[in-house]
């Protein structure tokens, strides 16, 4: 029996109504392979933690942290109770960083009964690797002078081997998928830091011979994505490039409602964090109605990382089953309660077991 420590931090808003969920939908995953159990341990960081100790997290939060073998995380962030800037870095994005979550894996794909807001899509079906650690979200740089002197200065930050680390990922992921890498460059305009990146792209993929590579330039790229996003398989990105290209891969999913996130430590060094696309939806909470897809998916590729393939793509199957049987929440266009959605996915993983 192979028994997992998760820390689980379901934080803010629909995170504490989509992250129970996603948990009984994992535990009756581990019922159905038998040799698989979690031990769930929960954290109650988060904006109301921080309205009464001043802080989104304990002081040996992160020390405590790395006693898991994985995290499990719902949303982050209340702006009528503490300003973003405070609950974003004070939390998740110091988890990601000091956990050197250096890579940010976002699955795109056309759900079975679900309608995309394109017109007639073809079977789409890609992951966007995206560079989580540095690139263009770097802290260097500066402001200086004031009013029509004012200058501001952002450096964007590409190293060789956080450039290359995501880069060979991308490969290793699509030599077990369609066998078809795709780099978002900017080497037209950007003269720096995107022909680095594509001579970069150009040495890792020597090492894969087996590999078709397309380098893309990221304007044209997001064009495609709405025009023709069958073609793709594994899209590799810097962090800018990623981060605007994954919430175009939401939107073509149907909601962002769906969409399923991993920020991984590929060195396994220190936990790796699975925390769906979307946030803590306040406008939505404390009604039951939230959707909880993307936090069963997300759940789904935490059981990938641990190496539990098979279950994993059940649980995305029964997913699909529950949409096509019309069970949705009020963001795809039904009427199903959370509640009702976690029940149907359960019911239909047990029926495919
Ligand atoms: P949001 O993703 O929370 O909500 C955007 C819209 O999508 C809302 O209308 C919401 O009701 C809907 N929505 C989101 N998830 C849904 C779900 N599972 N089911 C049904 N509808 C859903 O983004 P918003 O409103 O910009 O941000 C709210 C808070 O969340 C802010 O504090 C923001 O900083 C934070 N946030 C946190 C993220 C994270 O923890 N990774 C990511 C994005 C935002
Ligand atoms: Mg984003």
């Amino acid at each position: 029996m192979n028994t997992f420590e998760i820390a689980v931090i379901p934080g803010d808003g629909i995170g504490n109504e989509v992250v129970p969920a996603a948990l009984r939908v994992l535990e009756a995953a581990s019922e159905i392979d038998g040799g698989l159990s979690f031990k769930w341990t929960n954290f109650p960081w988060g904006c109301q933690y921080y309205l009464e100790h001043g802080k989104m997290m304990s002081d040996d939060g992160i020390a405590a942290l790395k006693n898991f073998d994985q995290i499990f995380l719902g949303s982050v962030g209340m702006p009528n109770l503490v300003p973003d800037h405070i609950s974003l870095w004070g939390l998740l994005i110091k988890i990601r960083r000091e956990m050197k979550q250096a890579i940010n894996l976002r699955p795109v794909k056309l759900l079975r009964g679900l309608n995309s807001p394109l017109k007639n899509p073809k079977d789409f079906d890609f992951v966007v690797v995206r560079e989580n650690s540095e690139g263009e979200y770097s802290e260097s740089g500066g402001r200086i002078h004031q009013g029509e002197e004012e200058i501001a200065i952002q450096n964007a930050i590409f190293t060789r081997k956080s450039t290359e680390r995501a880069m060979k990922y991308a490969f290793e992921l699509a030599s077990q998928q369609k066998n078809h890498v795709t780099s978002a460059t900017k080497s037209n305009g950007i003269t720096y830091s995107m022909p680095f990146w594509d001579d970069v792209f150009q040495d890792v993929q020597k090492h894969y011979p087996d590999i078709k590579t397309t380098s893309t330039h990221i304007d044209a790229l997001a064009a495609f994505l709405v025009m023709k996003p069958e073609v793709f398989d594994v899209i590799v990105a810097s962090n800018l490039f990623g981060d605007i290209l994954t919430d175009l891969g939401g939107a073509i999913m149907g909601s962002i409602g769906v969409a399923p996130a991993a920020n991984l430590n590929i060195e396994r060094q220190y936990p790796s964090m699975f925390e769906p696309v979307h946030g803590s939806a306040p406008d939505i909470v404390g009604r039951g109605i939230a959707n909880p897809i993307g936090q069963i998916w997300t759940g789904k590729m935490m059981l990938d990382f641990l190496g539990y393939n098979e279950i994993g793509s059940l649980i995305l199957a029964a997913v699909e089953d529950t949409l096509e049987s019309g069970i949705k929440t009020g963001d795809l266009g039904g009427t199903a309660t959370t509640e009702e959605v976690t029940n149907a996915v359960i019911k239909n993983l047990k029926k495919r077991s």
